[in-house]
C-alpha cells in the first residue's frame, strides 16, 4: 500500500490549534483525512458532496487546490454562513497541495 503523512495545521470546532501529522492512504480525501487524525466528522452524506457537514475555511494554501466542484458551490450555496475560502472536505481530493496548510473546522448547521 502508498501511504504518505500529511502535516497540516486545523483549528478544531472548539476553537483549539493543533498540528497533526496524518498518515493518509493514497485515495483518501481531506475529510477522511481529518477523520483518520481523530478530527469528529458526522458526514451524514458518506462523502457525497451535499451535507455539509465537513464544511471548513482554508486559512492558508488555498491558492494551491483545485477548484471547487459544482456539487460543492450549490451546497455551499445552502448554508446560512460561509467564507471567503469556504469549502467542503469531502470534495477536496488529497494531494502535496495539503501538506503545511491551515484549516478551520465549522460546525454543521
Ligand atoms: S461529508 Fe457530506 S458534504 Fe462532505
Amino acid at each position: 500500500m502508498n501511504f504518505k503523512n500529511i502535516n497540516i495545521e486545523v483549528i478544531d470546532r472548539d476553537g483549539s490549534l493543533k498540528k497533526s501529522l496524518i498518515e493518509v492512504d493514497i485515495e483518501d480525501n481531506l475529510m477522511e483525512i481529518l477523520k483518520a487524525g481523530n478530527y469528529e466528522m458526522r458526514a451524514t452524506c458518506g462523502g457525497m458532496g451535499l451535507c455539509a457537514d465537513c464544511h471548513c475555511e482554508i486559512l492558508s494554501g488555498m491558492d494551491h487546490f483545485p477548484p471547487p466542484t459544482d456539487q460543492e458551490y450549490e451546497t455551499l450555496d445552502t448554508l446560512p454562513i460561509i467564507f471567503n475560502n469556504s469549502r467542503l472536505a469531502c470534495q477536496i481530493k488529497k494531494g502535496d497541495y495539503l501538506s503545511n496548510t491551515k484549516i478551520r473546522l465549522i460546525n454543521p448547521s
